[in-house]
This record gives C-alpha cells, sequence and structure tokens, in this order.
C-alpha cells in the first residue's frame, strides 16, 4: 500500500512539494492525502489507520517527506542497490549536514542533488541529517571483488590502520575512529561502502572535484597518496565486514597530537580534544 511513493518515477516529481518540510502548507499536504486515495481506492481508510497507530509523528512525516531521497539512496536510507547511490543511515548528522550543504554550496558536485536541495533551509537540511543518522540499519556484507595482490591488500590495511610516518599521513583510524564507523558529530564512518563509491570520492578530492569546509584535510591526505596507495586502501575498506557495534564512536580515539597541517574544517572536533597542547605553544 505505501510503497507506491517508493517508485522513482512518481517520488522525484513529488520532490518539491515532499521536501519543503517545515514550511509544508495544510494545502499541500492535502493535496498530497489526496494523491494517495487517487492512487488507491482504500487510500482514506488506510491513512486514518495509519495516522492512527504512528505515535512518532515526526519520524513518520519525514520518512514520507524523504521519498523522494530514498527513491535513490536505498528504503531508509540503507544505499541504492547499484553500489554507488551511498548509504544515508546512521551515518554521523553533523558529517550529513555538511554534505548537504556541500551540495548546496558547490563544494560537492551531483546535479540532481544540488537541485534538490538548493530551495531547502538550512534548519531544514539539518532536520534530514537528523532523521537519517538516527535510522539504524543493518549492513549488508561487504561485495568488492576487484582484484588486487594481497600484499597491496595488505599494503591498504597497514595505511589504514598505522598510516605511514615517513610521508606524514596518520592512520585513517585517528579520524575515522578505531572501528572506522566513524566518529561523532562530523566524521563519517569508512566501512560498509561501496568500492565505487569510495575510489569516487578519493579521485574527488584528488581532482578537487569534493571539497570540504576549509581547510580541507582530506585533500591533504590524498596528495599524500599516489592512487595505487588509495586503491589498495578502498580495496581494503571495501572487503571489511562491520564490527557489531556500527554506531559512530561519541569521540576521536587518543593518540597524538594531528599536525597544523591536518586540521579538518568541517570537523573541528578532531584538532580541539587534541591539540590542548597547540594552545600553550601560544595558538589564538
Ligand atoms: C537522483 C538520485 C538522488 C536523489 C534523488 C538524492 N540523492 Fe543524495 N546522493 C546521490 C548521489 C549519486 C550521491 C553521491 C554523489 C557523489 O558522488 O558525491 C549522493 C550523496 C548524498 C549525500 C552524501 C552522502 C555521504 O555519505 O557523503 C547525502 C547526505 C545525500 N545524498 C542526501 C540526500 C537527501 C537528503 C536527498 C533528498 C533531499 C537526496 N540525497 C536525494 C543521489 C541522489
Ligand atoms: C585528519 C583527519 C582525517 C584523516 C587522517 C583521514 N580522514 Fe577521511 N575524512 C575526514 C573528515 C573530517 C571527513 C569528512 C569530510 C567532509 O565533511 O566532507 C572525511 C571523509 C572521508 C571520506 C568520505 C566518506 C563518505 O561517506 O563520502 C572518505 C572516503 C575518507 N575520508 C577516507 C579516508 C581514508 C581512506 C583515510 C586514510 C588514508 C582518511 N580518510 C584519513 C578526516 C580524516
Amino acid at each position: 500500500m505505501r510503497t507506491y511513493l517508493n517508485r522513482q518515477n512518481f517520488a522525484i516529481p513529488r520532490a518539491a512539494a515532499d521536501l519543503s518540510g517545515p514550511s509544508h502548507t495544510r494545502l499541500q499536504a492535502a493535496k498530497a492525502w489526496f494523491f494517495k486515495g487517487l492512487w488507491c481506492a482504500t487510500g482514506l481508510i488506510a491513512v486514518g489507520l495509519a495516522s492512527a497507530k504512528t505515535p512518532a509523528r515526526f519520524a513518520d512525516d519525514m520518512a514520507e517527506r524523504t521519498r523522494a531521497c530514498t527513491a535513490c539512496h536505498g528504503e531508509q536510507g540503507r544505499a541504492g542497490p547499484d553500489g554507488y547511490y551511498p548509504r544515508l543511515a546512521g551515518k554521523p548528522a553533523g558529517y550529513l549536514h555538511n554534505q548537504l550543504r556541500n551540495f548546496a554550496q558547490g563544494r560537492r558536485h551531483y546535479e540532481l542533488m544540488a537541485r534538490m536541495v538548493d530551495p531547502l533551509t538550512d534548519a531544514y537540511l539539518g532536520e534530514m541529517a537528523q532523521y537519517f543518522s538516527e535510522l539504524k540499519l543493518p549492513y549488508p556484507a561487504p561485495t568488492a571483488n576487484n582484484t588486487i595482490t594481497p600484499e597491496r591488500l595488505a599494503k591498504g590495511q597497514q595505511l589504514v590502520t598505522q598510516g605511514d610516518a615517513t610521508r606524514g599521513l596518520p592512520a585513517c583510524t585517528q579520524c575515522h575512529g578505531v572501528r572506522l564507523t566513524g566518529v561523532q558529530p562530523n566524521v563519517p564512518g569508512l566501512l560498509g561502502l561501496p568500492l565505487d563509491y569510495l575510489n569516487a570520492q578519493l579521485g574527488a578530492w584528488q581532482t578537487k572535484q569534493r571539497r570540504a569546509h576549509a581547510p580541507d584535510c582530506m585533500a591533504e591526505i590524498v596528495q599524500r597518496m599516489p592512487s595505487e596507495d588509495l586503491i589498495a586502501v578502498s580495496s581494503w575498506l571495501a572487503r571489511q565486514p562491520l564490527p557489531v557495534e556500527t554506531r559512530p564512536a561519541e569521540r576521536p580515539p587518543a593518540g597524538p597530537a594531528l599536525p597544523e597541517a591536518l586540521r579538518c574544517g568541517s570537523a573541528p572536533e578532531l584538532s580541539a580534544t587534541r591539540s590542548a597542547p597547540a594552545q600553550s605553544r601560544g595558538r589564538p
């Protein structure tokens, strides 16, 4: 009954009306319900029943309004089926919010996304981010099967978990969490992402197609890695199953302070916790 809105051809044209969120007028809402009635002979009865048994109004409304998003991002934002449309469910809210801003403000490029988020207020982007971040869904098993030697995979693992001091490269875990499930509120996890998506993102940072709020630590990281290392790293990451606890860590792992050149504008807390000593060096 309720799945018809999942169909891409219907959900996308509805985007403008669905996503207008808090400014959604009663008239628009009524129109939306009316469409449901047209689509399904027993629609009105169903609507009545549905609202009677859904105490979580906010979540339910968000599920409806974000149908246009889940047409691409998979049901409840669990990721699209083709290995590219990224998962949204359970990612840290600050990270998701920053990405929506990045699309809206031209630091990430995907025309359809940009068009969708453009008319929305920043507060509403934040609400959508919060909604998706709170969804807890199991992760699928990893599927990466690209050809790569065991030696290069081992190299990938080493770079992820230990970095490479000779080129000033911290371990990915130092920012993305020991379990690699991300860190609240702004750092995404690196597991459960399809290989194609990981490669595309790292490649986009290399070519400056993707940027984060300045200073952009990820741009700095990929500059210190030749493409073959990036592929070793993504190939290893995309082969790892998720740990039992998939939620992002509450705080960054303890560890050596991040060098000044690797400050992350989108995740100031990464430096804030560790660069306490930096203040005694007289930094503002
Ligand atoms: C037409 C398909 C499509 C629709 C509709 C769509 N997205 Fe996306 N979205 C994408 C693609 C593709 C990417 C990855 C783009 C890239 O390569 O950077 C993306 C990326 C994202 C990201 C970044 C994810 C990450 O882990 O970095 C967020 C957040 C997001 N979308 C949220 C939304 C929301 C919220 C909506 C509804 C308002 C939406 N998307 C609608 C296709 C879509
Ligand atoms: C200095 C801290 C830091 C280190 C070290 C670091 N990252 Fe990141 N990474 C970030 C931050 C912060 C973001 C979020 C950027 C944004 O807001 O767009 C991010 C985002 C990413 C993303 C985008 C995820 C998505 O869902 O789109 C990928 C992929 C990534 N990092 C891979 C890596 C890899 C691989 C390594 C190790 C080689 C690494 N990172 C090391 C801070 C770091």
